[in-house]
């Protein structure tokens, strides 16, 4: 028997629950004693951790992974591990596929890595991707930022969207026990951290599944009351959280961010498409008049909060008028930004089945038309922006200008202005913005004495 390996590789694909994901099994990986290697090249243990939202995300982890199966013939002790949506979509498949893996472990399994792993050092070929209850984890991630984390709060998905490959993948609604979510906040505080986002694929469930709730179906525990519950941790300045669904997106839930000062005034809220008969298809339970009175009701207690969202384009049947539909939801809210996707067929999606498919060209046609329009209403939205002190939480240096920190307004504008990380990593700092472009500001600092407190 080989001697375990010392260092380890995680690259990282798909959403922000799958980075919250990858932090978590690099902190358990480093309790066990390995140490981090940027390059895969160097390290024994190789993981990926992988998504399956779109095929050509699929696809990619194929072609990482073929590399390293090879590499593994001249250096047999090389551990490859294949976590995330791909390993649990694929489960005992993926072995057939690629016989080098040693590990195939879905999300929910993330915070078993380590016994999963002393399995594979007995020598076995480990697959763990049958649905569990998922585990407090009680190691600390080795997050990538010393200044802002990801919380999460609730895992999985109990929607049933006719595109979407998660609730497959991330299995039923699993809420974290507020206190636990409070007690990893007040943690971040000592360590310095300044922000955090709260992240669930539908954040809006929040708490439906945890005891407490009422005989008539209400819950005690909502993401408004969990809002509240957090608000006062020290040492957090901000407060963020995500992803929402115009399905349960309540008015309390706005009130709650505009009461709260910490919550800052940012809403990605996905409405994936303009065109009610394509909502009805895709399963979604809003119309696109609903989904407008959300944004009229946030920028009536928010006049200046910043809405962005994901849509799809080119699901099944969408017609050209339907298209327009989506097209003319984008003119009219203007969004700061916009995830835009030309539909994927996934396996095991009933939309997938349905033989009203459009060709690649009319996809990627319409994805190219409505991607213009994002960039135009963005910058539009960036104008605003022009001449006036916003408050940017510093979080690194800007990695094409050495003499330029960058961080990120409220709103979540990424914004670039002269300074030294040293000094002012992690501190919040008055900027004037000075030059604007569609999705980036950039500004100078005002007072910094002051706004370093
Ligand atoms: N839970 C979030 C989104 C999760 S997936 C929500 O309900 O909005 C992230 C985004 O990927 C989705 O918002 C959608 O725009 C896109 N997406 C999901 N499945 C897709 C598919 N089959 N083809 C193209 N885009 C897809
Ligand atoms: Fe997918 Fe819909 Fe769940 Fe979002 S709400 S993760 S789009 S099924
Ligand atoms: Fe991808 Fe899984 Fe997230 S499929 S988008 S990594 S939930």
């Amino acid at each position: 028997m080989t001697s375990s390996p010392r260092r380890f590789h995680i690259t990282t694909f798909g959403c922000q629950m799958n980075k919250a994901d990858s932090e978590r099994m690099a902190g358990i990986l480093q309790d066990m004693g390995f140490t981090w290697s940027e390059n895969p090249e160097d390290a024994d243990l190789i993981l990926y951790n992988t998504c399956t939202i779109r095929d050509n995300a699929e696809q990619k982890v194929y072609s990482y992974l073929g590399r390293q199966a090879k590499r593994k013939h001249e250096q047999p002790d090389l551990t490859l591990i294949v976590a995330g949506c791909v390993a649990q979509q694929e489960g005992e498949a993926l072995l057939r596929r690629v016989p080098e893996l040693d590990l195939v472990m879905g999300p929910q399994h993330a915070n078993r890595l380590q016994d999963l792993l002393e399995r594979v050092f007995q020598g076995r070929q480990v697959v763990a991707t049958e649905p569990v209850h998922i585990m407090e984890d009680i190691t600390q991630p080795r997050r990538d930022s010393a200044v802002t984390a990801w919380v999460n709060v609730i895992y999985g998905c109990n929607e049933r969207c006719t595109y979407c490959v998660v609730p497959n993948v991330r299995g039923v609604e699993q809420s974290r026990p507020p206190e636990s979510i409070r007690a990893e906040i007040e943690e971040l505080g000592r360590q310095g951290y300044k922000e955090v986002t709260l992240l669930g694929q539908n954040i809006d469930a929040y708490g439906r599944d945890l005891p407490g709730a009422t005989a008539d179906g209400r819950h005690l525990h909502t993401l408004t009351d969990l809002l509240y519950f957090i608000h006062d941790v020290p040492g957090i300045e901000r407060i963020r959280f995500a992803t929402s669904h115009p399905r349960y997106f309540t008015e309390r839930l706005i009130r709650a961010c505009h009461e709260l000062p910490k919550v800052c005034e940012h809403f990605h809220i996905p409405f994936q498409s303009g065109d009610n008969d394509l909502l009805k298809a895709m399963s979604r339970g809003y119309t696109h008049e609903k989904y407008r009175r959300i944004i009229d009701t946030v920028r009536r207690y928010m006049p200046d909060a910043s809405i962005s969202a994901d849509a799809i384009v080119g699901f099944p049947g969408e017609t050209e008028a339907q298209f327009e539909n989506t097209l003319k939801l984008v003119e009219d809210i203007g969004f700061d930004q916009l995830n835009t996707a030309a539909y994927s067929p996934r396996p095991g999606t009933p939309a997938a089945l349905w033989d009203n498919q459009l060709s690649e060209e009319v996809k990627r046609d319409r994805l190219q038309r409505l991607n213009h329009l994002v960039s135009v209403k963005a910058a539009e939205r960036s104008q605003r922006y022009f001449g006036r002190v916003e408050e940017v939480l510093v979080e690194d240096q800007n990695p094409k200008d050495p003499t330029q920190v960058m961080g990120r307004t409220r709103g979540n504008r990424l914004t670039y202005f002269e300074g030294r990380l040293d000094e002012l990593k992690g501190q919040q700092v008055l900027v004037k913005i000075t030059e604007v472009r569609a999705f980036s500001l950039t500004g100078h600092a005002l007072l910094p004495a002051a706004a370093r407190g």
